[in-house]
């Protein structure tokens, strides 16, 4: 199926896609938002306890991914838990909302900082309180699976650039921080996704997070019999990277 944009300005069945999901004020700004990029919504891509995701049109027809995070039931404890010590976020406004709306202007900054640093993710467009547009990873609605997902023909040749990425980001001062198979699409390439935990080494969870980015991987490809680089001088090598002291 070819997704064609509906007839041009007809930005009301977004409104009627999204009315029974969002509350209002998450409608009102994500339907701003999408007014000014000249988005159209085309399908619901996935619904998390989170996070929604849609697929949409831009006017030149690219496809586009459209996040939203939902405020209700987002789990506060834990944001507060990774917003806290990212030195970036430090003096901000603590109420509910307004940790929503940094959790998602966080991931855009990630996705920027990833993509110009070469990082194969996916590259961000715009963000407006709770809503992240970006580009979509797969095609006509359908998005490129998950490695979990994916019965892999070259594994060794996957997990080595899977290496290779997270190296590229430690490069870049990020550490992903919810890498897992999970959250790397597949389309011959890995792909990045999901860069809302993502953080810089400054923050005091830095190394734990990294710590359990590496286990989730070298796990999973451990039990795919390939060859995985030792998860503790992997580590150190990616602390060298990002410029941090080791936890211990
Ligand atoms: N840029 C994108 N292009 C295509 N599909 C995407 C994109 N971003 C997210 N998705 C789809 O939405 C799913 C959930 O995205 P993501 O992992 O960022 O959100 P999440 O809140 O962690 O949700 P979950 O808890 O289900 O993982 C992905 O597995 C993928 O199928
Ligand atoms: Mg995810």
């Amino acid at each position: 199926m070819v997704l064609k944009r509906k007839k041009s300005e007809d930005y009301s069945r977004d409104f009627k896609t999204i009315s029974g999901v969002f509350d209002e004020k998450t409608r009102l700004s994500l339907y701003k938002l999408l007014n000014k990029k000249k988005i159209q919504i085309q399908s619901l891509v996935k619904e998390g306890k989170e996070s929604i995701v849609f697929s949409g049109l831009t006017e030149d027809e690219k496809e586009v991914a459209i996040k939203v995070y939902r405020t209700r039931t987002m789990d506060f404890k834990t944001i507060s838990k990774y917003l806290l010590g990212d030195p970036r976020f430090q003096k901000v406004s603590r109420s509910r909302r307004n940790f929503i709306y940094i959790w998602c202007r966080r991931e855009f900054k990630n996705l920027q900082i990833a993509s110009r640093n070469d990082v194969n993710c996916p590259k961000p467009i715009d963000c407006s309180e709770n809503s992240l547009i970006m580009d979509f990873i797969g095609k006509d609605g359908t998005p490129s699976p998950r490695i979990i997902d994916v019965k892999l023909d070259q594994p060794q040749k996957t997990y080595d650039l899977i290496i290779n990425e997270i190296k590229k980001l430690s490069k870049a001062k990020l550490i992903h921080g919810d890498l897992s198979v999970y959250n790397i699409l597949f389309d011959g390439l890995p792909i990045l996704i999901d860069f809302s935990h993502t953080t810089t080494p400054k923050n005091p969870i830095a190394p734990q997070l990294l710590r359990r980015d590496v286990e989730n991987i070298n796990s999973y490809f451990t039990k795919l019999n390939i060859r995985v680089i030792d998860s503790e001088k992997l580590y150190k090598d990616l602390i060298k990277l990002l410029g941090i002291k080791e936890d211990d």
